[in-house]
């Protein structure tokens, strides 16, 4: 059994006054839902007010990044530790990483291994463009992100890790993928990477979400179906209710 995942990525929205605001509308309805893992992802610089809100509640806390050194001299960057300190989770390899920041499936690795070692879970997202999508390439380039991607990490229990299977051409747009074809790709193409690396107990184990234009009007579909166990909700994250409606929907 998987226990239902739902994350919310605020990305770069929120001023520490503005992020206080949201937290205090959402945690009322989501403490009140169980039987759902929620965490919420608001940039590093709000970090340190979220937590001080969700003391004493079960909502997780999670960053958007790391860099992988422990430290030094790396101006701008945030290390495993200090996140650690503050957080449970971490998204690592979004997508807008990968497109506007050089993110590589080997720089995913390294920085998931660094996740990994300060037991910190790692969020990590792959997903093929409208391009690759179009040329019939989604299974080559979602299965190579989760082999180089995860490739030689010591990993054992399945809960040590998330996947988010987000299609590029889904994110922002407000064309979500359809719930049947994102459970194949999870289905046909991720559990049998992970199942590759580390074995079909694990492989079965691992709480694979979806992502792309998730909303609460649609995000049962997605919970319906068989392999997909929860959501990476992006810009619906930022609307007390729209989130809330979300992990009710997941719970249900
Ligand atoms: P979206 O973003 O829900 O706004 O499409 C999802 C994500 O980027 O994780």
């Amino acid at each position: 059994m998987r226990t239902p995942f739902v994350a919310g990525n605020w990305k770069m929205y929120k001023t520490v006054a503005e992020a206080r605001h949201l937290v205090s509308e959402l945690v009322p309805g989501l403490q009140a839902i169980n039987k759902v893992e929620r965490v919420l992802c608001p940039p590093f610089t709000t970090l340190l007010a979220v937590r001080a809100l969700l003391e004493g509640t079960e909502i997780g806390l999670g960053a958007q990044n790391l860099y992988w050194e422990a430290s030094g001299a790396y101006t701008g960057e945030i290390s495993p530790a200090m996140v650690a300190e503050l957080c449970q989770f971490v998204i690592i390899g979004h997508s807008e990483r990968r497109t506007y920041f050089g993110e590589t499936d080997n720089t995913v690795n390294r920085r998931v291994q660094a996740a990994l070692e300060h037991g910190i879970i790692p969020i990590v997202c792959v997903g093929e463009t409208l391009e690759e999508n179009e040329a019939g390439r989604t299974s080559e380039v979602v299965s190579r992100q989760i082999r180089e991607g995860l490739a030689r990490l010591d990993l054992v229990e399945g809960n040590s890790i998330v996947v988010a299977y987000e299609p590029v051409w889904a994110i922002g747009t407000g064309r979500a993928a359809t719930a049947e074809g994102a459970n194949s790709v999870v289905c046909d193409v991720i559990r049998p990477a992970l199942s590759e690396l580390y074995g079909e107990s694990f492989a079965q184990a691992v709480r694979v979400l979806y992502g792309g234009s998730v909303k609460a009007s649609i995000a049962a579909d997605f919970f319906a179906q068989p392999d997909i166990d929860g959501a990476l909700v992006g810009g619906a994250s930022l609307k007390a209710d729209e989130f809330t409606g979300i992990v009710q929907a997941a719970a249900a």
